[in-house]
């Protein structure tokens, strides 16, 4: 009688749906100028993240592919995120050699045993805008979708991407995808206006109505003057241009940054104290994160 009981249970209950699985968080670094710390930013970010016990992916959509190699990934002999893209497109994919996420997705672990899964980025990214162009379904939303299609959500708490210098449809495809933005800036005006260009971007966005539109994470000042005494009016200053949205501690020029990288670490892999300021800025900056997009 039992038996039937649960049998009878199992039959009525409906399927625990989709929507209530835990859905991830999606966040880019994005900068249409070049050099202001995207790569380095997410890097870090993603091991703050990690290190709070989230399961991270980082998703490199820069066809420079410095987001792949920091995790020691060389993109050039095998498949990548522009080839799961276009396989993800019905049209497309008859054209091109099939590609599956588990052969892209790359799994590291660092020396303490932090998990952290990446879809690298390679060169031929730079030609996605063009291998796109002709197709009938909306261009914009093609990383949406496949993130949506592969339930990426459901298996990772965050997903980090690294932007390109860029405005193209890569960006926009990334601000359409994405739940949250950062964007690190560096004192100069051609840095604050690669912001207003990408600022404009998520305008656009806003007004096509195609999806929502990614909530400001905050600002990252880097490459900062610590000999400067009006350091924090400068950054206020920059700020009331920018307009509304958090300014976070401003990064300085470290030598930190040149030596991890150099040894492709994260700044948590170096117990010395020298590290030890920064490393602090990133977990601030993973906390801040977590309780913006309540993840
Ligand atoms: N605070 C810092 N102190 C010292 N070096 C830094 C700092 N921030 C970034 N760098 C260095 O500056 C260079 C550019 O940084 P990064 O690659 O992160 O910029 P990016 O915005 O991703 O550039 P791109 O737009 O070309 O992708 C790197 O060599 C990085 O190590
Ligand atoms: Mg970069």
């Amino acid at each position: 009688m039992k038996a039937l009981w649960k049998m009878v249970n199992d039959l009525t209950q409906a399927p625990e749906s989709s929507e209530s699985a835990p859905q991830g968080k999606i966040l880019a670094l994005m900068n249409q100028k070049g050099g202001v710390g995207k790569t380095t930013m997410a890097f870090n970010m993603a091991h703050a993240l990690a290190r709070t016990g989230k399961r991270v992916l980082c998703l490199d959509m820069d066809p420079q592919f410095n987001f792949s190699s920091l995790f020691g990934v060389n993109p050039t002999e095998r498949p990548h995120i522009h080839h799961l893209l276009i396989n993800s497109i019905k049209e497309l994919k008859p054209l091109h050699t099939a590609c599956l996420l588990d052969e892209v997705i790359v799994r590291t672990k660092t020396a303490d045993g932090f998990s952290i899964d990446v879809i690298p980025a390679g060169q031929e990214l730079s030609g996605f805008e063009l291998t796109v162009a002709g197709i009938n379904s909306p261009r914009q939303l093609i990383l949406k979708k496949f993130i949506e299609k592969n339930n990426l959500r459901s298996m990772y708490d965050f997903i980090v991407i690294d932007g390109p210098p860029t405005l193209g449809l890569l960006v926009v495809n990334i601000l359409c995808a994405v739940d949250g933005v950062l964007y690190p800036f560096v004192p100069d005006s051609f840095s604050q206006q690669g912001l207003k260009n990408i600022q404009q971007v998520l305008e656009d966005i806003r007004e096509m109505e195609i999806c929502p539109v990614p909530v400001n994470l905050g600002y990252i000042p880097n490459l900062f003057d610590s000999r400067r005494k009006q350091v924090r009016e400068d950054l206020d200053k920059i700020g009331a241009e920018l307009g509304s949205g958090r300014v976070f501690n401003p990064f300085t020029n470290r030598v930190q940054f040149t030596k991890s990288q150099a040894a492709r670490k994260s700044v948590f892999d170096f117990e010395t104290k020298d590290f030890k300021e920064i490393q602090d800025q990133f977990m601030t900056m993973a906390q801040t994160v977590q309780q913006e997009l309540n993840q």
